[in-house]
């Protein structure tokens, strides 16, 4: 069985973005993987035009990617300001391995990226994976609301 593999992407990544790379910079047809896999996985994420892929990794400081071979497992990304505010966004295993601790992996590397590391403050949105991210330390925002202007 293929080992995982865990890979930092630079800021905006540029490679995953332009030439599809995966693990060693092999070119892995990588937005065309992270597509299926918000697809199937991410329902606030579906139906993203590669183009649109583009723009969010390309505003992205920090982006995680998980592999088991040529499979793309694994996904999260993060924006910030480097040392007041930071949001992680589009945290996603795929099905058949969520359980095994893969989550956990890209949550603690976003959080380990240079431009989170610092940073005062950590927000993320869920639905339904809120005692995922409490076991890693995050607290309901409560007395804060989150507000929302809808497009
Ligand atoms: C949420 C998600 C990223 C977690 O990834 P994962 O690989 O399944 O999680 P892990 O195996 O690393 O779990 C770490 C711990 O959190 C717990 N956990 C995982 N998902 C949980 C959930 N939805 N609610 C409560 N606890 C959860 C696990 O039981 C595990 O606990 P343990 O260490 O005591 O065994 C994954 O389930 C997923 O992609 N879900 C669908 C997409 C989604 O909802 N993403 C979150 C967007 S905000």
């Amino acid at each position: 069985m293929a080992p995982i593999r865990l890979v930092h992407h630079a800021p905006g990544a540029p490679g995953l973005r332009f030439f599809g790379l995966g693990p060693n910079f092999i070119p892995s047809r990588a937005l065309l993987k992270l597509q299926r896999l918000l697809d199937r996985h991410a329902f606030w994420a579906r139906g993203r035009s590669f183009e649109q892929l583009r723009r969010l990794l390309s505003g992205s400081d920090a982006v995680v990617s998980v592999w088991r071979g040529k499979r793309l497992v694994g996904f999260g990304r993060a924006t910030s300001d480097g040392f007041s505010r930071a949001v992680l966004w589009d945290i996603v295993v795929a099905g058949d391995l969520q359980g095994h601790g893969l989550g956990r992996r890209v949550l603690e590397e976003l959080l380990h990226a240079p431009a989170v590391i610092g940073v005062e403050r950590v927000y993320l949105m869920t639905t339904n994976s809120a005692g995922f991210y409490s076991q890693l330390g995050f607290q309901t925002a409560e007395p804060q609301q989150l507000m929302v202007l809808r497009r």
